[in-house]
C-alpha cells in the first residue's frame, strides 16, 4: 500500500507517525514544500520519497500522486482543501481524505459558515454582520456599542481575530477608534491578496466561556468524535500576547476530563453529545447545500458560552494543529482503516476506539512568532528526537542542517494517566530543542498545569450555570440585541 501525505507542519509529521504505526504498513510519500525533517525519516523508512512542492496546487498534488501510484492521498493542513486539491485527485479517480474545495467553504468563509448556520437553524448561533468593504462595516463599528470579535471573514491561518470588550463608558471613543484601526486593518492586511470570498470583515457579537476542538471523521453519511481538545492561541504564559496558531494542547477522556480516574472535567459527556450534533448537522447541512459528499475530517472549535452552552466558534475542515497530536497519539483503531471506510463510505462498520490517557502538547517556536516571522526563519536549529518530540515548521536542507520556517519549529508530546503529569513530561521535551546560532525559543510552561487546569473547569461551571438556567427557563440562545440602524431585534 502507498499513501502521499500533504504537508509538513508537527500536524503532519503525526499524522505520518500514525500511518508508520499501521498494521498495513503503507510506503509513506510526502508532498511540501518544506522538508519536515521528522516525515523525511519516516518517508524513508518505509520506501517511499519526498517531493518538494506546493501542497497548494492541484495539478502538483495530482502528478506527486500519479507518479507514486499511490492508494489515496491524505492531505494536512486546510488550503489544499480551499485551493481544490481533492477535487482534482478525485476527478482524476485517486481516492482523497480532504474536504473538497465546496464543502471547505464551512472553514474557508466564516460568513458562509455563519450563514449556513442561521439557514439550517443549527444550535449556537452567533449574531453577526458580514462586510465586502471597510467603507461598509464603518458605521456599525461606530455606532455599535456592545462587546464584538472582529474577524477576516476567510480563514487567514487563524490570524487577525481581535475582540474588543466596551464595558467602559468612559473609553467609548478610544475603543471606536481602536475598532474601526482594526477592521482597516483586516481588510488592507490580512484579507490582502484573498480573492476568493465575496465578504471581508467579520463582526461577531462577543461570547465568553472555555474553548475547546472537537474532530470529527466522517465520510458524509456518518460522523465520528475524537477526544475534546482544548488548544492555547495565545503566545505566552496566563493567555497574554498575540494570537498564534496554537501554542499547545490537552485532553483526557472525550470530554477534557483532568485524569483518567479523575471526574473533574471542563466538559460533560452531555455537552460532547450536543457537539457532535452540531458539527453533524453542519456536514449535512453543507451537503444539502453544494450536493458534494464530504470525505475526511472536520472540527468544531467550539466554546461552551452562557448563552447557548456548546457554540460554534469557527469551523475546521481537517485535524487541528497541534490538536491532531492529542487525538492521534491516543487513536488505537488503525489509521489506514479509517481513511478506507471514509473513501468507500463504510464509517459507520468499523469502531474507532481512543485510548482513555492524558494528553499535553506544547510547541517551542522562535522569537518573533507569530507577528515577526521573517525574524523566526532561517535559524539553524539543533533538536534531540526523543519520542514525543514532533517537527514542526522546519527545513532539512541538502547540506543536512535544519532551518527554522518560521512558526513552530517543533511541538512537545506528554502522555500520561493526569493532565499535570502529562504537562510536566512535555515541559520536559522543550529543552530538547536549541538555535546554534543563539537565537532564542520560547514555549509556554503554563499548558495543562494544576492551576490553568481548575481556572478552566471554573470558567466552564460558571457558563454551565447560566447555559442550563436559560434551558430551565425556556430562553436558550435567545436574547435582545441593538443593531445599528434597525434598533432592538430578538435573535437566537
Ligand atoms: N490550532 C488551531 C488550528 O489548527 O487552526
Amino acid at each position: 500500500m502507498k499513501v502521499l501525505l500533504v504537508g509538513s507542519g508537527g500536524r503532519e509529521h503525526a499524522i505520518a507517525k500514525a500511518f508508520y504505526n499501521s498494521g498495513y504498513e503503507p510506503k509513506l510519500f510526502c508532498v511540501s514544500e518544506l522538508v519536515n525533517p521528522g516525515i523525511n525519516r519516516i518517508v524513508k523508512e518505509t520506501g517511499g520519497e519526498y517531493y518538494v512542492g506546493n501542497p497548494n496546487n492541484p495539478e502538483t498534488v495530482f502528478q506527486t500522486a500519479a507518479r507514486a501510484g499511490v492508494d489515496f492521498v491524505f492531505i494536512g493542513p486546510e488550503e489544499p482543501n480551499f485551493r481544490g486539491v481533492p477535487d482534482k485527485l478525485e476527478e482524476e479517480g485517486i481516492p482523497c481524505i480532504g474536504a473538497n474545495r465546496e464543502v471547505a467553504e464551512i472553514e474557508m468563509s466564516k460568513a458562509s459558515m455563519r450563514d449556513l448556520q442561521w439557514k439550517y437553524m443549527i444550535p449556537g448561533r452567533l449574531w453577526y454582520k458580514k462586510f465586502k468593504t471597510f467603507e461598509e462595516a464603518v458605521p456599525y463599528v461606530e455606532e455599535y456599542a456592545e462587546s464584538v470579535a472582529l474577524k477576516p471573514a476567510r480563514q487567514v491561518g487563524g490570524k487577525g481575530v481581535k475582540v474588543i470588550e466596551d464595558f467602559q463608558v468612559y473609553l467609548k471613543e478610544e475603543k471606536k477608534r481602536v475598532k474601526k484601526k482594526h477592521v482597516e486593518s483586516i481588510y488592507r492586511d490580512y484579507m490582502k491578496g484573498y480573492d476568493d470570498v465575496d465578504f471581508k470583515i467579520l463582526i461577531e457579537e462577543r461570547v465568553w466561556g472555555p474553548e475547546y476542538t472537537l474532530q470529527c471523521f466522517t465520510d458524509g453519511r456518518t460522523v465520528i468524535p475524537m477526544p475534546a481538545v482544548q488548544d492555547n492561541k495565545h503566545a505566552f504564559d496566563g493567555d497574554l500576547g498575540p494570537e498564534t496558531g496554537g501554542m499547545g494542547s490537552i485532553a483526557c477522556g472525550m470530554n477534557l476530563k483532568w485524569s483518567v480516574n479523575d471526574d473533574r472535567a471542563i466538559l460533560t459527556e452531555e455537552e460532547i453529545e450536543k457537539s457532535t450534533e452540531i458539527v453533524r448537522m453542519m456536514v449535512e447541512a453543507i451537503q444539502k447545500e453544494t450536493g458534494r459528499k464530504y470525505h475526511g475530517v472536520v472540527a468544531g472549535q467550539m466554546m461552551l458560552t452562557s448563552i447557548w452552552g456548546p457554540t460554534i466558534i469557527e469551523m475546521y475542515s481537517r485535524l487541528g494543529d497541534p490538536e491532531a497530536l492529542n487525538v492521534l497519539a491516543v487513536l488505537k483503531t488503525d489509521l489506514v482503516e479509517i481513511c478506507e471506510a471514509i473513501i468507500s463510505e463504510k464509517l459507520n462498520t468499523i469502531r474507532v476506539e481512543f485510548e482513555e490517557k492524558a494528553t499535553v502538547v506544547k510547541a517551542v517556536s522562535p522569537e518573533g512568532y507569530p507577528l515577526n516571522r521573517d525574524l523566526a526563519k532561517g535559524h539553524p536549529a539543533i533538536v534531540d528526537e526523543e519520542e514525543g518530540v514532533f517537527w514542526a515548521s522546519a527545513h532539512l536542507r541538502e547540506d543536512g542542517v535544519v532551518e527554522t520556517g518560521g512558526s513552530r519549529l517543533i511541538e512537545c508530546l506528554g502522555v500520561a494517566e493526569s493532565i499535570p503529569e502529562a504537562s510536566l513530561i512535555a515541559e520536559r521535551l522543550t529543552s530538547k530543542a536549541r538555535l546554534a546560532d543563539g537565537w532564542g525559543l520560547f514555549h509556554r510552561s503554563d499548558i495543562g498545569s494544576e492551576k490553568s487546569l481548575e481556572r478552566r473547569i471554573m470558567l466552564a461551571n460558571m457558563a454551565r450555570e447560566i447555559y442550563k438556567y436559560r434551558e430551565r427557563k425556556g430562553i436558550l440562545g435567545k436574547r435582545i440585541i441593538w443593531i445599528p440602524g434597525k434598533g432592538l431585534e430578538e435573535v437566537g
